[in-house]
């Protein structure tokens, strides 16, 4: 995968061919790979999400015309509008991610000057590496540093978490702008999305482990209200039980959890237990890739993805398929642990592999399933050392 630089090199040689001057102004974000902790962060629960190599660059300069210009090079669309009058996202347009950020500047009472803009990524958008929060936490780190606005990380992650909800219109936890924000080399975060804190966790040598995702290519069509309807279930689920949130469910209730007589429906209770003990497990899991013992992480995500599939229902056959192979590679030490990733419904599947085995795993992967899919799956590789946060240029 192309490095950082190059890609900068590329998005500002791009800016100077089209406006003719090159930008005065740059920021990188990257994606994330959750490695374990699915539809918990809405329930103020825990997440252990780490930055890949794959970066949202956007660069711009100030333009004296009475609109702004938004290139997306990779599309190669273009959207103009006046920041000053900024009132509603545009339809199915790539500019919201970047309009929603705006406009939680304006929110702020920054005045944000309009600009030329040119926005390129490498994180695939909509295969649940967080390509969107990638994009809105560069465009959020490229207005501070246009408007002199200085945003430590967790206020930035809140401010790109609200565009996403009033621009993008996806009601999503904070799990991905945090993680584009605050990313460490060499560390996954543990993040507590109740007091919103993290804690750095050491992620293996490369020389042991190689993080490996497949993506599936497929996303399903009720992805996005299908995720919303999740998020309701959990809410009513936790009102019925007299709690504000599910988190609090995991002290009171045992695990796995008791919810009988509460009047809870089917949906509502299996929500509730997927998310008390994925919340067990992403803290389990915290400890033992903390103390290197990959074996228990990778059980604990083949235990994830069980529950996602069982019983919180946002899985789909290419995921289940590719965990299902992954789980046979288990016995000869090939594969530590796989799981799907993001908010489910298509996207990406997620495996921890032994550093030496990741082609053989990789090719019995594609193998398996294009001879179930009419369609391939992509593979590729991650840094397992991760990626660090937000950065201007
Ligand atoms: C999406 C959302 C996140 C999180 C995951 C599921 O990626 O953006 O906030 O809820 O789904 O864990």
């Amino acid at each position: 995968m192309m490095p950082l630089d190059q890609l900068v090199a590329g998005a500002i040689e791009a800016f100077t061919s089209r406006f003719g001057r090159p930008p005065r102004f740059g920021a990188a974000a990257p994606g994330r790979v959750n490695l374990i902790g699915e539809h918990t962060d809405y329930n103020n629960g825990f997440v252990l999400p780490m930055a890949i190599d794959r970066w949202a660059i956007v660069v711009a300069d100030l333009t004296h015309a009475n609109n702004s210009t938004l290139w997306a090079i990779d599309l190669d669309q273009t959207v103009q509008c006046d920041f000053a009058g900024l009132r509603s996202p545009v339809a199915g347009s790539f500019a919201n991610y970047l309009l929603g950020v705006v406009d939680q500047f304006a929110k702020r009472g920054d005045s944000i000057p309009n600009l030329d803009l040119a926005i390129t990524s490498t994180v695939p958008i909509g295969a649940g590496l967080a390509g969107s929060a990638a994009i809105e936490v560069a465009t959020a780190t490229l207005l501070a540093e246009v408007v002199g606005a200085r945003l430590d990380p967790l206020e930035k992650a809140l401010l790109c978490q609200r565009a996403e909800h009033t621009f993008p219109g996806t009601p999503c936890g904070i799990m991905d702008m945090f993680i584009a924000t605050g990313a460490q080399p060499n560390h996954a975060l543990l993040i507590d999305c109740q007091s919103n804190t993290a804690e750095p966790i050491p992620l293996p040598p490369a020389e042991s482990a190689s993080v490996l995702i497949a993506n599936t290519n497929v996303r399903h069509e009720l992805a996005t209200s299908a995720y919303a309807a999740r998020r309701e279930s959990c809410r009513s689920a936790a009102a019925k039980l007299g709690l504000t949130t599910l988190r609090e469910a995991a002290t009171t209730m045992g695990i796995p959890p008791i919810f009988s007589g509460r009047g809870l429906t089917d949906r509502e209770s299996r929500c509730a237990e997927h998310v008390v003990c994925e919340n067990e497990r992403v803290r389990s899991a915290a400890a033992a890739l903390g103390r290197g013992d990959l074996e228990t992480v990778g059980g604990l995500m083949f235990d994830s993805h069980a529950s996602l599939r069982d019983l919180f229902d946002v899985s789909c056959p290419e995921l289940d398929l590719l965990v299902e192979v992954a789980a046979q590679m288990r016995s000869d030490g090939s594969v530590f642990g796989a799981r799907m990733t993001g908010g489910g419904f298509g996207g990406c599947a997620v495996l921890l592999c032994r550093a030496d085995r990741v082609t053989t795993v990789s090719d019995a992967l594609a193998h398996r399933f294009s001879s179930r899919f009419t369609h391939p799956a992509t593979l590729f590789t991650v840094a397992a050392v991760g990626a660090s946060g937000a950065c201007a240029l």
